[in-house]
């Protein structure tokens, strides 16, 4: 990021109305932080680099941000060193810059300036199967096109209810027998590594704190960082191919790392500075939300308070925008609202609607944060992976509210599983098809067939696409899914409202 980018987004103006001093200052900050950023830039370049803390880099609507409890992050931790032998570090799946994760746009630069080259196309996960060549375009198809990441899981084989066959392979290796086990294989995002004293479970799965769960204030931050340190140790050995295992000191350094960051979009070229004017966006405000494991459980109705997020609230209701920045702003406010209040009518949700605890309600009307409810960043504040119809397979999906969700999206063209042995709890069928078993993998359950969990939803717009197989190209696409999967009713104005929120998140 450079100084003429701040200049070409004409984020620097002389105004005489409404706030001038503010976004003067505001002006200032960025100015200051951008020439830090520069000099970061100029470190990395000589291999003894540190990210400076709150270092803004550019993103599709602004800013994003992270602030570190420990400080400037130094590259020298072993978060950012290779420990494996094909050259990758955790940084190479998990970019500061986009937002710890990756984007799409962030994979496309690299491929092209590296030639393939880059360690993240290592053929193990980095393209569509193993053994793929670095300059073979269309054989790292869903990493360059949705940001997909390779993860072979062994099919659960102790007391499992369904068997699983292939039933559409589009690249030769979505199951691999060749170790007398069956590997299946799944396609899907980095989840980012910030935020992460927010968590209720590690990975899409919850594969990592399936065994020393988050769901407990009293066991949270022991099982929090022993979950984080298994977890560590399996992507060295996995994504870095390590030949040796990595030190409790490295994998020590790297947890240390993770949990002390926080990131959230800091600045929208529209709105000005998300913490301006009262409002609580940006990460340092992000720092000192607080959290705790059930802290606005959903599911239990007394502990439940359904407004979410308030990070905009002193935007709402302003008298009448004056400019195009007080408008911007309170359609953000607008957004904020829609996410708290606008009624959802959830159907079909394995995890819900199938929920024995919850009486099986075939309609649940709640809103977004019924799924989104830990407070200021919209996780679930427990372990609930639920299954909305994202890892569905378009062309096999018979729920007619299920394909034209399906239908808004880009969804990319993933291996289809034949689920035999359990019957879909909505549509009455004796065989399922889907392109990602979720936590069904760990337990062979019938009823955890397709469940996830949902993400942290802060610092977004850093790292596009969406949903955990990138299906969702940008926020617009994400916000369509929801208006026909919930046939929500949205005009083009709410949805506008929603995504220039989700944008400022
Ligand atoms: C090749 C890319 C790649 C590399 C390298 C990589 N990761 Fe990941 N990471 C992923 C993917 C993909 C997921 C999601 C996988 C899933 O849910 O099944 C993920 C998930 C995670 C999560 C879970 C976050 C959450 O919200 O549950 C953490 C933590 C994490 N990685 C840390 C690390 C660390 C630490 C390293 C370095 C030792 C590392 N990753 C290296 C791709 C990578
Ligand atoms: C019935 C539960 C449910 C409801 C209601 C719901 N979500 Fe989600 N949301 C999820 C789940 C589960 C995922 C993960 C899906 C995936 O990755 O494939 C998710 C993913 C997301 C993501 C993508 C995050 C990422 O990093 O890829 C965003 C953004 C999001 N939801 C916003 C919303 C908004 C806005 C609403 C209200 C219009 C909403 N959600 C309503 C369950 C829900």
């Amino acid at each position: 990021m450079s100084l003429n980018v701040l200049k070409s987004k004409r984020l620097v103006r002389t105004r005489v109305i409404g706030g001038v001093a503010a976004t003067a200052a505001a002006a200032a900050i960025l100015l200051v932080l951008g020439l830090d950023s520069v000099r970061g830039e100029q470190a990395k370049a000589t291999g003894n680099s540190v990210i400076f803390n709150l270092q803004p880099y550019l993103d599709r609507s602004g800013f994003v941000a992270t602030y570190s409890e420990n400080g400037n992050i130094s590259q020298k931790s072993a978060f950012f060193q290779s420990l494996g032998t094909n050259g990758r570090s955790c940084a190479t799946c998990h970019v500061v810059s986009q937002g710890f994760s990756v984007s799409v746009t962030g994979v496309r630069e690299r491929y092209t300036s590296s030639r393939g080259r880059d360690p993240l196309f290592a053929s193990v996960d980095g393209a569509n199967c193993p053994g793929a060549g670095p300059r073979d375009e269309a054989d790292h198809s869903l990493l360059l096109e949705h940001g997909l990441i390779r993860i072979g899981l062994a099919a659960p084989v102790v007391s499992t209810q369904f068997s699983v066959q292939p039933e559409y392979d589009p690249y030769g290796c979505s199951t691999d027998t060749s170790t007398g086990q069956q590997i299946l294989s799944f396609y899907r995002r980095p989840l980012p590594t910030t935020n992460l004293r927010f968590l209720s479970a590690v990975m899409f799965d919850g594969r990592e704190s399936a065994a020393l769960p988050l769901n407990d204030p009293a066991t949270f931050n022991a099982n929090l960082e022993a979950d984080l340190t298994t977890q560590a140790l399996h992507a060295v050995q996995t994504h870095a191919q390590s030949a040796a295992d990595p030190t409790a000191a490295q994998l020590a350094d790297i947890v240390r790392v993770e949990l002390g960051l926080y990131t959230a979009q800091f600045w929208d070229f529209r709105a000005g500075l998300l913490s301006a004017f009262g409002a609580k966006g940006g990460p340092l405000a992000l720092s000192r939300q607080t959290y705790a494991p059930g802290i606005n459980d959903s599911l239990t109705p007394s502990r439940f308070d359904p407004t979410i997020f308030t990070l905009f609230e002193p935007w709402t209701n302003q008298r009448r925008a004056f400019s195009a920045e007080e408008a911007a702003r309170t359609e953000i406010a607008a957004g904020e609202q829609i996410f708290n209040s606008f009624p959802i009518h959830i159907t079909d949700v394995r995890g819900l609607n199938d929920n024995p605890a919850l009486g099986n309600p075939s309609t649940i009307t709640g809103t977004c944060g019924t799924c989104h409810d830990a407070p200021g960043v919209g996780d679930h504040s427990l372990p609930l992976p639920l299954d909305i119809g994202t890892g569905h397979s378009p062309r096999y999906e018979t729920n007619p509210q299920i394909r034209n969700a399906l239908a808004q999206l880009n969804f990319p063209d993933l291996p289809v599983y034949r689920i035999s042995g359990c019957t879909d709890p909505f549509t009455g069928e004796g065989t399922i098809y889907t392109t990602d078993i979720g936590k069904a993998m760990l337990t062979g359950q019938c009823t955890d067939l397709n469940r996830i969990k949902g993400p942290i939803l802060r610092g977004l717009a850093a790292r596009a696409p969406y949903f955990h197989n990138g299906a969702a190209t940008d926020l617009n696409q994400l916000v369509n899914f929801y208006n026909e999967r919930f046939n929500m009713g949205l005009t083009n104005q709410q949805k506008a409202e929603l995504v220039a929120f989700l944008n400022s998140l």
